[in-house]
């Protein structure tokens, strides 16, 4: 099936009036706000100019702004040609890097609705300040194959046109495959379904017509948040075993549902085994639960509950001498 990619046919400079190159130059002194509003604009009137063989065949229920219709529509596609989505019903919310949309599902995926989690295209998305998190990571290119060579480090590190879009498929595939090996490990995260270089479709979490509140929007009952609590606890502890420490770990990043939770949001996920920052993004992390939790006088001391937890998992992996660096063990804070 053909696909249009919108966002390469934009960024190779393909139109005469739309280069990205001569925006830049153009907008070199204006503010971030000012640039984005400006790089809007032009490619919201370029997309009204768009020839008509490059209009997608996708129609949905939600109607995008021009803008946001290019990308957007261009990006999910793939997943209706191939009969995993049949609708977009609308967008729950609009993140920096993302915006996360509700899609009906095809009948042959035996679920109702899904979520898509889409990254914006690269000129319009604001990457966190990636460097902490990417440290021992493995690089992916544009077709998923791993790439460990000094040529891609550099054009990571100079933010060439290359090492951008190896920074961009390697946060979407970092994120894809932790949750992956979470879900397997029975972890609460929404069931992740299948991604490409732009996308990741999940489990959805919530209503049709209500998505999932997250916990810093709701309140809960007392009972309720003891068990919250211990639950959560014990998700820190199946990442660990799994490597992995979430690194965003708030009530920002936690859905709750009809009394149910799902931890989300995970690009910026470190593996200690790789990451010699890891013990310190962990105490955050346990921090964070810990000061939310302390509205429902659930009192734990964040640095005891981290120490108890990071110990426990370095015991689990002396027994394994590859799987905890030295440094890190030496290193440790807890
Ligand atoms: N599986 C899901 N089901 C329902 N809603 C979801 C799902 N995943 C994400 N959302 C909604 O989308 C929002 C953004 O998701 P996420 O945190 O993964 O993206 P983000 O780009 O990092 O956003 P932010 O910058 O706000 O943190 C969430 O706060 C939540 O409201
Ligand atoms: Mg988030």
């Amino acid at each position: 099936m053909h696909k249009i990619d919108y966002d390469a046919y934009l960024d190779e400079g393909n139109l005469d009036n739309f280069s990205t190159k001569r925006i830049e130059r153009k907008t070199r002194r204006l503010s971030q706000r000012e640039k984005r509003l400006r790089r809007e604009a032009e490619l919201m009137e370029h997309a009204t100019r768009l020839p008509a063989d490059l209009q997608p065949r996708f129609n949905t229920t939600f109607r995008p702004a021009m803008s946001e219709r290019v990308w957007l529509l261009s990006y999910l596609e793939v997943f209706y040609n191939a009969q995993i989505i049949t609708d977009v019903l609308g967008k729950v919310k609009g993140g920096k890097e993302a915006n996360v949309y509700c899609c009906t599902a095809h009948p042959s995926t035996g679920l109702e609705l899904i979520a898509a989690k889409v990254y914006r295209p690269r000129m319009f998305r604001s990457l966190r300040n990636d460097a902490r998190y990417r440290q021992g990571r493995v690089l992916k290119d544009e077709d998923g194959k791993t790439t460990r060579g000094r040529r891609e480090a550099l054009a990571m590190a100079q933010h060439t046109r290359f090492g951008e879009v190896l920074r961009h498929t390697s946060w979407l595939e970092a994120e894809f495959e932790t949750m992956q090996l979470l879900y397997e490990a029975g972890a609460d995260v929404p069931k992740p379904l299948v991604h490409s270089n732009d996308v990741i479709l999940m489990e959805y979490v919530g209503a049709e017509d209500a998505a999932a509140a997250t916990l810093n929007e709701v309140t809960l009952e007392a009972s309720e948040a003891r068990q919250i609590f211990d639950r959560l606890v014990d998700n820190l502890a199946i990442m660990l075993a799994c490597h992995r420490v979430h690194a965003d770990f708030s009530a920002y990043n936690i859905l709750y549902f009809e009394g149910q939770f799902k931890i989300i949001d995970f690009p910026q996920a470190v593996d200690p085994r790789r990451n010699p920052e890891t013990a310190d993004l962990f105490v955050r992390d346990v921090e964070r639960l810990c000061q939310y939790f302390a509205r429902y006088h659930i009192h734990q001391d964040a640095h005891e509950l981290a120490d108890a937890l990071w110990g426990r998992f370095l015991k689990a992996n002396v027994l394994d001498a590859d799987a905890v660096p030295l440094e890190l063990e030496i290193g440790v804070r807890v």
